[in-house]
Order: structure tokens, then C-alpha cells, then sequence
């Protein structure tokens, strides 16, 4: 394992799942189904990429995990806001720097990012959340989801407009309300209802910081399935999976994000694209022709 899943021991990373998730009973299953009529498998209807699809293949052949991402000459890389530097925040923001992205790490105790940020080198800084929101023209939120409300209270006006990629999950037993709100009413249109006018990607959520710390850059690439109802949104988060070393899969809009979340078919699904698009293709099955 590289240097990137860093700072803290990590307890269990997947509390109270003992059975994988096309087998535990599954509440939420039922929900994907009910709007998989009017969502994944009906892109004419969405104005994102088809469903379960590649957006726009990469420009550039992919980068080793120590090089920069190749970049239109004159072209100025995205500055990436972390919100949340924990295990998946500070995993993935230290694969965007190793790419070449300007990442500022934060925390509301900045201080103690400090072996996070000079472990990564000069692209890498920390700051408050505050600081990580002005500072991103791209935000990555991995906080606790039961966090994501007073997130939203105190940063929401500076997050509205931007892509915010979100790499949160809810769990009951974690999460208070608003991850009791996530479970009944789907965590993309709940992330949504917090960040309003945040551009909400669903991403980086699907399975553990550590497959992201160590099987990035493999070939052939892991996919990494993503939600979201704004197609330059997407390719924004597209480039950003392909930047950290994975291949994008549009799923389909923020309604359909539960089917990656845990409890979801896709949950915990690490493979390449076309394996992730033939299980998306099954978990969710098309409507009938004419719907
Ligand atoms: N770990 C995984 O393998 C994994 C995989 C997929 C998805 N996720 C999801 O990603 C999210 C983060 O998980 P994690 O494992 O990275 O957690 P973590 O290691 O505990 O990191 C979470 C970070 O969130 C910050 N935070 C907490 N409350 C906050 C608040 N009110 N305002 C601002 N920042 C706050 C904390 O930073 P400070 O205390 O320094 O401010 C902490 O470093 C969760 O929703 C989790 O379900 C985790």
C-alpha cells in the first residue's frame, strides 16, 4: 500500500455488513427498481450521458500514479477543496496532487494535516473548510454524512455553482437524521437537498479508501461508477476519476446513486467498466419497450 491512506489507524471501514450486497435483505433495491422506468435506462429522458455508459473517452493515455496529467499547453489545472481529509478525502486528494492538481486539505483543526500535506509536496496545502471552498474550483466532500447539514448551513452559499464531488455514505447507526433522511429518500437528491445549488457528483463512494489507495493506475482500470443530473458536471468528474488513476461510469442521474451506495447492487463491485456496465445493465433492468 502506498503512502496516500495515511493519518489515521482506521477502524472497521465497513461497519455491519456481514453478507455482500446482492445477497442482505435490501429495502432500497426495491426503490431502484421503482424508478429505474424513469431514470437509469431511459437516457432520451436525462439529459446526462446514456446510462451506464463511458462519457467522452480520455484525451490522453492514462498517466503513471507519479505523473502529471497531461494538460492543453497554456491550460491551468482545476484547484481541487477537500472537505473532509480523512481516510477517503486525503486518499484521493493525494492521488489528484501525484496528477498534478493544486489540492488544499481541510479540516476544522488544519494544524493536524500537517503530515498529510508535506508528505504530498508543494501542490498540497491545508486550511479550514472555509478556505477549501473558496479555494476549489472543484470541491470533494468525505465527511460523516450526518456532518453534511451543518456543512451545508455554514459553507452552502460559497459551494453553489460548483462541482461538488460527493464521496459520502449514510449509515443508521452513524449518521442521526440526516442519514435516516439519505435511506428513505435517496442519498443523491438528499446531498442535493443540503448543498443546494451545489453541482453534485456522486463519486468515490462505492467501495473502501483502501482499494482507492492501492488499486489505482491498475490495469486494466477500475471502474468507478458515478451519479449526477448535470453532464458538465460529469465530464468534470469524469476527468478527475481518470485523473486518479480509474475509469468513470455514468450510471445514470443523482436518483439512481443509491444503486452504488451500501445496500445498493453495486456496492463493493470493484472491477473494469464492462464488468461494472453488464452489473449496472442487471441490477437495474430496462422497462419494457414503449414505457
Ligand atoms: N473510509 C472509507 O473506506 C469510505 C469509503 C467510501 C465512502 N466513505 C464515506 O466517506 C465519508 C468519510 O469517510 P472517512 O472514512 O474518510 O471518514 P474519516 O476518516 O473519519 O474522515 C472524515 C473527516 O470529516 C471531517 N469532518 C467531520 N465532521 C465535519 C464537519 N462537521 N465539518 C467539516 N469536516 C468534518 C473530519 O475532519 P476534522 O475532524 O479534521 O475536521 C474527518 O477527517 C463518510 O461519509 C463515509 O461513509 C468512506
Amino acid at each position: 500500500m502506498d503512502r496516500l491512506f495515511m493519518r489515521r489507524p482506521a477502524p472497521p471501514l465497513w461497519p455491519s455488513h456481514p453478507l455482500p450486497p446482492l445477497q442482505r435483505p435490501n429495502p432500497r433495491r426495491r426503490r431502484l427498481l421503482a424508478i429505474a422506468g424513469g431514470a437509469m435506462l431511459l437516457p432520451a429522458a436525462w439529459p446526462g450521458p446514456a446510462a451506464a455508459q463511458s462519457p467522452s473517452p480520455s484525451p490522453s493515455p492514462s498517466p503513471s500514479p507519479q505523473q502529471a496529467v497531461p494538460r492543453p499547453s497554456g491550460s491551468k489545472p482545476m484547484q481541487i477543496g477537500v472537505i473532509g481529509s480523512g481516510r477517503i478525502g486525503g486518499t484521493v486528494g493525494g492521488l489528484w496532487v501525484k496528477a498534478g492538481y493544486p489540492v488544499l486539505f481541510s479540516s476544522r483543526h488544519p494544524e493536524q494535516l500537517k503530515p498529510l500535506v508535506d508528505g504530498l509536496g508543494s501542490l498540497a496545502r491545508a486550511g479550514t473548510v472555509a478556505e477549501a471552498v473558496a479555494f476549489g474550483d472543484v470541491l470533494f466532500i468525505a465527511v460523516p454524512y450526518g456532518a453534511l447539514p451543518e456543512v451545508g448551513k455554514e459553507h452552502g452559499r460559497g459551494m453553489a455553482g460548483k462541482v461538488v464531488l460527493d464521496a459520502t455514505n449514510a449509515y443508521r447507526h452513524r449518521d442521526g437524521a440526516a442519514g435516516e433522511d439519505a435511506l428513505a429518500n435517496g442519498i443523491g437528491p438528499t446531498t442535493a437537498k443540503y448543498l443546494p445549488g451545489a453541482r453534485i457528483v456522486r463519486a468515490f463512494n462505492f467501495t473502501s479508501a483502501s482499494d482507492f489507495a492501492t488499486r489505482h493506475h491498475q490495469e486494466p482500470r477500475i471502474a468507478i461508477p458515478i451519479a449526477g443530473d448535470d453532464r458538465a458536471a460529469l465530464d468534470t468528474a469524469s476527468e478527475l476519476v481518470r485523473a486518479a488513476g480509474f475509469e468513470p461510469v455514468v450510471v445514470g442521474p443523482l436518483k439512481i446513486a443509491d444503486s452504488f451506495a451500501p445496500g445498493g447492487p453495486l456496492f463493493r463491485q470493484v472491477g473494469n467498466a464492462e464488468e461494472l456496465r453488464q452489473k449496472a445493465r442487471a441490477a437495474v433492468p430496462a422497462p419494457p419497450p414503449g414505457r
